[in-house]
């Protein structure tokens, strides 16, 4: 199974390490939208798109790389991200997956945990989910990865 991970990740690097440990567990390469050339990603097997969450969704060079894409037929895909709020991640995700689909990628799985969030006003207290991802998050996409593996 040929892998690849598609990553943003800027605020405090939150989803980069969760993109490093799912990446070691799948063998995947990661790179950044940029670097991105549309053509190669034919030769894999399945992309995962992550990002931190930013104003209610993945970082805006996700959403443009995923209106970019060319058309597939049943690749698979898998979606990841960090935020401060977890509950909404269903909700957080849906721009991206709505994308993904429509460019005809199957959504295999999806991933969401907590990132440490300082933006703003916050960072006057400290920010907020203080030391996320923490070792049990990184354990979580561990699991993710292997479930991802199984079942591809
Ligand atoms: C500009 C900005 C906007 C954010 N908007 C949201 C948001 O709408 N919802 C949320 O739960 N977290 C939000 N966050 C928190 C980030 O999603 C969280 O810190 C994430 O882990 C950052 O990932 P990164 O370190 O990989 O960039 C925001 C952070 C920044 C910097």
């Amino acid at each position: 199974m040929k892998s690849l991970i598609i990553l943003v990740s800027y605020h405090h690097n939150n989803t980069q390490k969760i993109a490093e440990v799912i990446a070691k567990g799948i063998n995947a390469e990661i790179k950044t939208p940029q670097q991105i050339n549309l053509e190669e990603l034919n030769q894999y097997d399945i992309v995962g798109f992550g990002s931190g969450i930013y104003f209610w969704k993945h970082h805006k060079d996700l959403l443009e790389l995923a209106e970019k894409l060319p058309q597939q037929i049943n690749k698979k895909a898998f979606i990841f991200s960090t935020s401060a709020n977890t509950e909404n991640a269903p909700k957080f995700h849906s721009l991206l997956r709505e994308k993904l689909q429509l460019k005809g990628y199957t959504i295999v799985d999806e991933f969401n945990c907590a990132g440490f969030n300082s933006w703003g006003p916050l960072k006057l207290v400290g920010g907020t989910k203080k030391d996320r991802p923490n070792s049990d998050d990184l354990k979580h996409a561990e699991e993710f990865a292997l479930k991802l593996k199984q079942s591809t």
